[in-house]
């Protein structure tokens, strides 16, 4: 059953000092503030608790500041009954099976705005990185392969002129138009209720830039069939999550040239074990998941996630509620 009023039950249920659970150091002053009010129990470590540490942990909180790393689904949350709202330190929530935090009245937040530049700038890098080789020719530089100037040398895709293709038209889509039209791109989007259809846009952008959030109706959005609709000529950049491309479908298109390049800040899974095929594909540029990671980005979505948390822990409503 959904709770009809969060705010009523939290103030209900709240206690005035709440446990608070942090599942990773935040190295930002946000998390003084929550310290200053409440009992805090941070994992200290940088790599995340497992399961079975995040369910020991929770159960002994009033609340849950989690990263796209944690899973928390029903089972989840019945085993934590203790826990009455999570902040998530991240726009996407795919972490957390909102449905679920909803039938049981559990309110949860995420970090929208603030790192919508920061990851738009990533995407951006990727499609200059990987149309223009940069990673390649850095590392032919470092292994002494540098060879005189030649006309063929490393030669790269263009982007001005080009028409750049925007699967997802949120605020990070849009705001990737913005660099794509600063570099003299023309723009074309796609998404559930603008734009043009997704099959056309595959077929007329020269570079190709998802950013949808991966729920069950965009896991594997890109497969085979969407790479072959690309041209060859295109470059692919997904910053969004691993899960909405069909990464063994990728690592074809990438063998056999149905695309020229990819450049992503996300797979499936994360971290990448370092044999996994999809590094053995030409014409790829990976860095881990760091769309966000600036300094005044992260330290702007710890102060919302806190903000957050205080909000619930006070009764009151969450300012970012993503459910
Ligand atoms: C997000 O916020 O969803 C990013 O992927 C992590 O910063």
């Amino acid at each position: 059953m959904v709770a009809e009023s969060h705010q009523t039950t939290l103030t209900a249920i709240m206690p005035s000092v709440g446990r608070i659970f942090v599942s990773r150091d935040l190295p930002f002053p946000a998390l003084d503030r929550l310290k200053a009010e409440h009992e805090v129990d941070v994992w200290e470590s940088t790599t995340p608790p497992l399961p079975e540490d995040l369910l020991e942990h929770a159960q002994q909180a009033d609340a849950l500041l989690t990263t796209i790393t944690e899973k928390i689904d029903g089972a989840f949350l019945d085993s934590a009954p203790s826990v009455k709202a999570i902040a998530n330190l991240a726009v996407g929530t795919d972490n957390i099976d909102l449905d679920a935090a909803k039938e049981r009245g559990i309110p949860v937040s995420n970090t929208p705005d603030v790192l919508t530049d920061a990851t738009a700038d990533i995407a951006f890098a990727l499609l200059l990185a990987v149309a223009r080789r940069i990673p390649e020719g850095e590392r032919q530089v470092r292994a002494g392969e540098w060879p005189a100037w030649y006309p063929g040398h490393m030669l790269g895709g263009d982007l001005a002129d080009t028409t750049l293709g925007i699967i997802g038209w949120g605020r990070i889509g849009q705001a990737m138009a913005r660099r794509g039209e600063g570099f003299g791109m023309h723009v074309v989007h796609h998404s559930r209720s603008s734009g043009i259809p997704l099959e056309e846009l595959l077929e007329q952008a020269d570079h190709v830039s998802l950013h949808t959030p991966l729920t069950a109706d965009t896991r594997h959005l890109m497969g085979a069939e969407q790479f072959k609709r690309m041209k060859h000529t295109a470059y692919f950049v997904n910053t969004s999550r691993g899960g909405t491309v069909d990464q063994q479908a990728l690592t074809q298109a990438l063998h056999d040239n149905e695309i020229a390049g990819a450049g992503l800040d996300v797979t499936d899974p994360e971290p990448l074990p370092k044999d996994d095929p999809l590094l053995q594909a030409p014409n790829l540029v990976v860095v881990p998941h760091v769309g966000s990671a600036t300094v005044r980005t992260r330290s702007r979505m710890a102060d919302m996630a806190v903000d957050n948390l205080l909000a619930a822990l006070n009764g009151d409503e969450m300012p970012h509620r993503a459910a």
